[in-house]
Formats: structure tokens, sequence, C-alpha cells
């Protein structure tokens, strides 16, 4: 991948500098991909030119290889498109990577090594040492790893990671109340959506009328990428956060939208009214950038008592904001709360985007 001119030149092909950056979507018939390619419909600055799958789809057209579980049509720019096969060679700049987390990580890391700009929804390398997994509103800062990466892999390309969909919202509404009053222990308990089991899923004779109180590797994710997001970058990898998480995770019969309740001591004392000012005054970096993808707030902070409820809130700011109610005492720890968030979209594909938009915004794609 080279630059000359006015051009971007990238497997010998020429891109106009202010074209749409052209992007590819691995995993594109997924639940995850399916994702990508529809919030990457009318981006300003992203054109999906690629979508690629497994072997039992790849060779076909996207619209015959894939089952489309959209509200709205496959766009007409991605519905001809030939399904590639995961492997380098795909023309275009970035790769979202909504590959299941059986295949991901080789994968992912030869499209690093082979210059592509990697944003990954899979668990494999969230986890490196030198890959950093990042919220943009919470440690945009953890991008600094990039250099490090790039160093200790000898790779012109370099691989980003957002969270688990359950730590997002957890991440995610801890970013501020850990800077305001430090964070010293967690509990959170998750009631979480069916789409977040992928496509086609857990079967709807285990789902219907039944809550199932196991997602296997879910709560460990949660407990250690929590610790990571809130972390700290000092320079060469990152120091996670130095409280407890304790998580439990449930999948319900919603279709959409991840509820967590969340139980947390904190070392400086405060009040639920000023809890709730935090969350609802914080704006970060995308906030700040204006960043297609970011929601104009972070947190919908809601006053009724029996809100965030999944059908009548997940779609609210696009589904790219954490939705928070019920801010009060806890009798254990000090506060309580809920929180609610889209788990395909603030939870997987729509943080990779703002991931992507955070990148090029601070001239990581030049
Ligand atoms: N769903 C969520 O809410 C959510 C949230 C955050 C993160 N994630 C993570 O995102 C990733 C995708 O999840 P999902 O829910 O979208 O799963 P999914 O619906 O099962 O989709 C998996 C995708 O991976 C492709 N794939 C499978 N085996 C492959 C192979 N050997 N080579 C190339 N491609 C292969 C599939 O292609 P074919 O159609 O060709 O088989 C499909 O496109 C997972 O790692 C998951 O943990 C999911």
């Amino acid at each position: 991948m080279g630059k000359c001119h006015s051009f971007y030149v990238i497997k010998g092909a020429e891109y106009r500098m202010n074209a749409k950056i052209p992007v590819g979507v691995l995993g594109a018939t997924g639940a995850v991909g399916q994702k990508f390619i529809k919030l990457l419909e009318n981006h300003p600055w992203f054109e999906v030119t690629e979508v690629a799958a497994s072997e039992r789809t790849s060779g076909k057209i996207y619209s015959e290889a894939v089952s489309w579980k959209q509200v709205t049509p496959i766009p007409e720019g991605v519905r001809n498109l030939e399904v590639r096969p995961c492997t380098p060679g795909l023309n275009c700049r970035i790769v979202f990577s909504g590959l299941d987390a059986a295949v991901a990580g080789p994968i992912e890391d030869e499209f690093a090594r082979a210059g592509y700009v990697v944003l990954s929804n899979s668990k494999n390398h969230r986890l490196d040492e030198d890959v950093p997994l990042v919220i943009p509103e919470v440690n945009p800062d953890h991008l600094g790893v990039i250099s490090i990466q790039r160093r200790n892999r000898d790779s012109a390309g370099y691989i980003v990671t957002n969270s688990n969909c359950t730590t997002m919202f957890l991440a995610m509404a801890l970013g501020p109340i850990h800077k305001a009053f430090v964070v010293e222990k967690v509990f959170m308990v998750s009631m979480q959506a069916v789409s977040g089991a992928g496509y086609p899923g857990v079967p709807s004779l285990d789902i219907l009328g039944n809550v199932i109180p196991y997602i296997g590797g879910e709560e460990e994710k949660v407990e250690v990428e929590t610790r990571k997001i809130l972390g700290t970058f000092n320079g060469k990898t990152i120091d996670l956060a130095d409280f407890p998480v304790s998580a439990h995770c449930n999948r319900v019969p919603v279709e959409d939208g991840h509820t967590e309740s969340v139980s947390v001591k904190l070392a400086r004392k405060t009040s639920t009214a000023e809890i709730a000012e935090v969350l609802r005054t914080y704006s970060g970096v995308p906030q700040r950038l204006k960043l297609p993808s970011a929601p104009q707030t972070p947190f919908v902070v809601m006053e009724a008592l029996d809100r965030p409820q999944p059908r009548f809130d997940v779609n609210r700011a696009n589904g790219m904001a954490t939705l928070v109610g019920r801010i009060r005492p806890c009798s254990i720890f000090d506060y309580k709360f809920t929180l609610m968030g889209h788990n395909t979209i603030r939870g997987a594909a729509g943080a990779s985007i703002l991931n992507a938009e955070l990148l090029k915004a601070q001239g990581y794609l030049e």
C-alpha cells in the first residue's frame, strides 16, 4: 500500500485522495457483517468495495449468499458484489471483521501483515498486549499502542479491536464514573438479546419463554475487557484498571438490546444526582470531532422508573448511545443503575465504524 500525489495506491489500484476510502467486510454474511453493510450505506468517508466470507458462500453474489435480516433492503452497491474468500488481495484499505471467532485470529493477522487496517469485533486479539481495545469516548489514547504493534509484528497494517457487546455498555458508562469518582468494585447482571449469538444463533425452542443463565466465555470477557478499556496506556502496553468486576450473563428472549443491572463501589463520595449529571453532560473525543457515527451525547439518562427497555429504546441515537436509568443507592455497594444498548450497533459494527472514523480523524489512515 503506498501513496503518491493525489492518489492512494492500494495493491496496484489507484484511489483519489478525496474519494471515499474503500473498505471490505470480512464475515459479511453474518449478523455483525450485515450490520456493517447496513451502517456503511451512504457513509460519508467509507465505501464497501469488497465482501468476504467462508468457502460456503464465497464465489456467490452477495444477495444470493446472504440470509438478509435487516429491515432495509441490501444496499444497491453491495447487492451484486461477489463474495470473496477471506484472504488478502481484497481491493480496499480497511477491513471490518465480523468473523466467527473460531477463524478470526489468523485471518485478521494475515490481513494486518499484508498492510490492511483491520477493525475487529472478534475476541481473538482483544487482549493482545500490543492491540488496542478502544471505545472512542473512553480510551482514545490507547491507539498509541498501534506503533508498538507495527514494530513488534514488523507489519505495515495493524489491528484495532472493539469490545464484546456486553462489555461495551458497562465500560462506556464506567468511563466517566471512574474518572469522576474512582471505581473500586463492579457487579453486573446482564439480560442479553438473541441477536448477540449471531445468525441463526440460539434455537427458538431453547429461548422462547425462557432464560438461559449461561453464555460461554461471556462473563470472563466482560470481567477482563472492562479493566483493559479503563486501564492506562503506559507508553508500551495497557495496565489493567485495578478493580474487580463480577459479571453474571444471561440470554433472554429479546431480539436486539442488551440490558445490564450494575452495582458499583466508589472511592469518592457522591450522589445519584451527581452521577446522573456526569453521564448526562459527558462529551468525548468523537463528540468534539463530530465523527459521522458519533451520537450527539454518548449517554441518554432516562428519568422514567421503568426505562430503558429494549423494545422502546434500543434505537435511540441510531443505536449508538448507552441508555442509563434507575440510578439509586445500593445497600451492598454504593450505587446501582440499569444500562441498555444495541448489541449489534454500538456493541459491534457501529463501534468498529466509530473506531475507524477516529483513526481517520487522528491521522492513522495516512
Ligand atoms: N452478534 C453480536 O451482537 C456480536 C457483538 C459483538 C461481537 N460479536 C462477534 O462478532 C463476530 C461475528 O459474530 P456474528 O454474530 O455476526 O456471527 P455469525 O452471524 O455467525 O457470522 C459469522 C460470519 O463468519 C463467517 N465465517 C464462518 N466461518 C468462516 C471461515 N472459515 N472463513 C471465513 N469466514 C467464515 C460466516 O460466513 P458464512 O456465511 O460464509 O458461513 C459469517 O459471515 C464473532 O466473533 C462474535 O463473537 C458479535
